[in-house]
C-alpha cells in the first residue's frame, strides 16, 4: 500500500523550520584554492542542490593543519569567511538551513601537506595501519603522528570556536562538529588511538573530554541549539578501534543529552569513510543509539527514497541525509516528489578537478525533461 511521504514534512531543528526532512550530507568534492579559499564553482554546486531541507557543507578544516588534502576549503582566514559568504547565499536561495561542517583530521593528514613539513599530530604517536594516505603520488604509508601537547590541544579548542564564529559571520546557520570517521575527535574517544595518560586518556570521561572541550568552545560563539555532532559509531574505517565502541558511543550519545544541540547525525554501519562495506559484525543497531538521544537525529549512508522514508517511518531518524544520489542528482528532492528517475553516479570527478563530475549533473528543471 502507498504510504504518505514523510520526507516533505516539515521539521523543525534549531529553532528553524526545515520544509522537508532531505539532507545534503557533508561530501568532500576538493574545488576550493589550494589555500582553501571557496570557489564561484562551488556556489555554483550549492545553488544546484538547494532544494534540500538542510544543507551541510562539505568537511571544511579550521585551520591549515587541519588537512590532509588538497583544495579542501577552510574557514580560519579572513579571505575564506568572505568566499564562503555567496556560496552559503546560493545554499540558502529556496529557504534552505545551511551548517558547515567543521573538521580537523589529526593524525589522517601527511607530511606533504603540513605547513610545517613535519608529521601530523594525533592524541598520541600511534600511526593509522591498514589503510593508505591518498596522496597526489598515489597511496603512501601513514606517517607516525606526533603526540598533541595539552597546549597544542588548547589551541586547537581555540581554533575551533574561531572557525564557528567565522562560519556564523560566513552567512551559516549552524555548524556540525565532525567527530566521525577516525578524525581528530574519533581520535580521542577511540582507545586504539588514544593511548595518553593525561586528562585526555584513559577513562571514557577523558577520552570524551575534548569533544565536550570543542562544544563548549564553540557555544562562547552560536548556542548549542546550533551546533550538530555527527558519529560513525559502528566504523573501524582509519583503524578507529575501540575496546568496546557500544560503550563507548552509548556514552558519548549520553552525554550529548541534554546539552540542547540542534542535532546528532549518525553514519550508517554499512559506510566505512567514503566506501560501503558489508555492516561489521560487532556493529551497533542505527536504531539502538538514535533511541539514547532525546533531541533531532539525522541518519545518512546508503539509503535511497523507500528506505529513507522506513527511517522516518518507524521513528530511528528525523531526517535522512542522501551523499552519493545528490552527488549524481542535483534536484533530488523534486526528482523523490515527482518520482522520476535518478541519474546513476559517475566517478570521475568526485574528488577535485574542474566542472566535470561536479555541476554537470542535469537538474530536471533545466534540461527540459
Ligand atoms: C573522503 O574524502 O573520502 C572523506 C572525507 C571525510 C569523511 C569521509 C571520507 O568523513
Amino acid at each position: 500500500m502507498e504510504q504518505r511521504s514523510r520526507l516533505f514534512d516539515s521539521v523543525v531543528v534549531g529553532g528553524q523550520l526545515l520544509r522537508n526532512r532531505i539532507v545534503l550530507p557533508p561530501l568532500t568534492r576538493s574545488r576550493a584554492t589550494d589555500d582553501g579559499v571557496p570557489t564561484r564553482l562551488m556556489e555554483e554546486y550549492y545553488r544546484q542542490r538547494a532544494g534540500a531541507g538542510l544543507v551541510i557543507s562539505e568537511g571544511t578544516v579550521i585551520a591549515p593543519q587541519a588537512t590532509a588534502y588538497a583544495r579542501v576549503p577552510g574557514l580560519y582566514s579572513a579571505e575564506q569567511v568572505a568566499a564562503w559568504r555567496p556560496v552559503v547565499e546560493a545554499a540558502k536561495r529556496d529557504g534552505a538551513v545551511v551548517y558547515a561542517q567543521l573538521w580537523h583530521v589529526g593524525r589522517q593528514s601527511h607530511s606533504s601537506v603540513q605547513p610545517d613539513g613535519l608529521p601530523p599530530k594525533g592524541p598520541s604517536a600511534v600511526p593509522i595501519t591498514g589503510y593508505q594516505y591518498r596522496s597526489p603520488i598515489g597511496r603512501i604509508p601513514y606517517e607516525v603522528p606526533r603526540e598533541l601537547t595539552t597546549a597544542d590541544i588548547a589551541e586547537i579548542v581555540e581554533a575551533y570556536g574561531t572557525a564557528a564564529r567565522n562560519a556564523v559571520r560566513a552567512g551559516f546557520d549552524g555548524v556540525e562538529l565532525h567527530a566521525a570517521n577516525g578524525y581528530l575527535i574519533d581520535q580521542f574517544l577511540n582507545d586504539g588511538s588514544n593511548r595518553r595518560t593525561d586528562r585526555y586518556g584513559g577513562s571514557l570521561e577523558n577520552r570524551t573530554r575534548f569533544l565536550h572541550d570543542v562544544i563548549a568552545e564553540m557555544a562562547h560563539y552560536l548556542p548549542a541549539e546550533r551546533i550538530g555532532v555527527r558519529l560513525s559509531p559502528s566504523s573501524d574505517w582509519m583503524d578507529a578501534h575501540d575496546s568496546d565502541k557500544r560503550l563507548l558511543y552509548s556514552t558519548v550519545v549520553r552525554q550529548l543529552n541534554g546539552l540542547g544541540l540542534a542535532y546528532l547525525h549518525l553514519v550508517e554501519p554499512e559506510i566505512a569513510g567514503s566506501t560501503t562495506v558489508d555492516r561489521p559484525a560487532d556493529s551497533i543497531p542505527t536504531a539502538e543509539l538514535a533511541g539514547i538521544f532525546d533531541g533531532v537525529v539525522i541518519v545518512t549512508g546508503g539509503h535511497d527514497q523507500a528506505s529513507g522514508e522506513r527511517l522516518l517511518a518507524d521513528g530511528t531518524a528525523d531526517l535522512v541525509g542522501f551523499g552519493r544520489l545528490f552527488i549524481a542528482n542535483p534536484d533530488l528532492p523534486h526528482r523523490f516528489l515527482i518520482q522520476a528517475p535518478l541519474e546513476p553516479l559517475r566517478h570521475a570527478g568526485i574528488y577535485g578537478g574542474g566542472p566535470e563530475g561536479y555541476i554537470d549533473y542535469p537538474s530536471l528543471a533545466t534540461s527540459g525533461s
